[in-house]
């Protein structure tokens, strides 16, 4: 049987590039404690985005925590359910409720139309996700978030690398979480970033990341730790270099996909527009759960592990609201499957996963 392929594997750069680094930390003997190369990876970060604010984390779920926590959010939260776990479990973790709304059915983002109707006078907060990358609608989500004085923070864990009319994504909202797990388009092992335009914001970010310590010494806020290890900025050092290529190298790998796959009737993709998406995962939606499992078994009888992202809809567990009725989300989570997508992913196993789909 041929070698097993996975949903996804990380992106790592030459070994020499990151060893480089990690003579560094042998040098210094600093592993943690906001170092050097964290420092550095924030500075390279900033300028990639062109955003002033980007405070390191130890995890996107950690990102996302300690954003909820600086603008102290309470009440209802509303987000998707149509989303890994992560994202409203942490809503709860910090004692907010998470509040679904649907997605729309083409870019499987939050719906904005159906925003309103679920804000109530307990609400602090909209946290949408940038699904796959593809953007949410951030024009409409500002509005009604200034209308009803209510914060945004996006959880952006799919979505660095993408822009929109010339900005980074990660500029909206008043805060963006974005993840840097190995699965991610760019990576530091463990790890994510909160971005901000706001300076005070940052400050805070900065002292609940290290216990609640000021740049003075000070203990002056209640604090954790979600520091990012030196270990994992090297990392990130050594893979920014590459993330273009790697961004190229995925876009390829999904537009043959797409080439092959879209003249089969029975199988939809996400809409988003071209220069606005980073190809971190190739999600498609079949006619029926029951052609997804076919096709599920027929790529793992072959050694080709396909997942179930995002299923099920969130909606539908029990630690939430499974009363809830929200048709779109439910739908698509029963349908979709993302398939393996990585930058070292072979064009002919693409070939030979679109072959045993078209047999099915
Ligand atoms: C939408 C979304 N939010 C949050 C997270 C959490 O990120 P991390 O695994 O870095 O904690 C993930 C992880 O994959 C995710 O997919």
């Amino acid at each position: 049987m041929s070698s097993k392929v996975e949903v996804t594997r990380p992106s790592l750069p030459p070994l020499d590039e990151y060893i480089e680094y990690l003579k560094i930390i042998w040098e210094t003997g600093i592993m943690t404690h906001n170092g050097p190369l964290v420092q550095k990876l924030e500075y390279e970060i900033s300028n990639y985005l062109n955003e002033k604010n980007v405070i390191c984390v130890s995890s996107g779920t950690s990102a996302l925590q300690l954003a909820i926590r600086a603008l102290n959010l309470t009440g209802e939260v509303i987000t998707t359910p149509f989303t890994y776990i992560a994202t409203a479990n942490i809503i709860s973790w910090e004692n907010c409720k998470p509040v679904f709304v649907d997605i729309d059915p083409h870019s499987w983002n939050i719906d904005p139309d159906k925003i309103e109707e679920k804000i109530t006078n307990k609400t602090s907060a909209i946290l949408p996700v940038h699904v796959f990358s593809a953007p949410c609608d951030v024009d409409r989500i500002h509005t009604i978030a200034s209308k009803n004085n209510v914060k945004v923070i996006y959880d952006a864990a799919h979505a660095f690398g993408v822009n929109i009319a010339g900005k980074s994504i990660l500029r909206f909202g008043n805060i963006s979480a974005v993840s840097f797990h190995a699965t991610k388009l760019f990576n530091t092992a463990e790890g994510g970033a909160c971005i901000t335009d706001d300076n005070i914001l940052t400050e805070r970010i900065r002292r609940i990341r290290f216990f609640g310590f000021d740049r003075k010494n000070n203990i002056v806020d209640c604090g954790m730790n979600a520091k990012m290890t030196e270990i994992s900025a090297g990392l990130g050092l050594a893979n920014l270099k590459y993330l273009n290529q790697v961004k190229q190298n995925r876009k390829r790998k999904y537009e043959l996909y797409i080439s092959i796959l879209n003249d089969i009737p029975f199988i939809t993709f996400q809409k988003y527009k071209t220069d606005e998406y980073n190809y971190s995962y190739m999600p498609v939606v079949f006619e029926s759960e029951q052609i997804l499992l076919k096709i599920q078994d027929k790529l793992k009888a072959n050694n080709i592990f396909a997942r179930r992202y995002f299923y099920p809809s969130l909606n539908k567990l029990s630690i939430f609201h499974p009363q809830d009725l929200l048709p779109v989300s439910e739908r698509i989570s029963r349908r979709i499957l993302c398939l393996p997508l990585y930058d070292t992913l072979p064009v002919e196993e693409i070939e030979r996963i679109c072959q045993f789909i078209t047999e099915v």
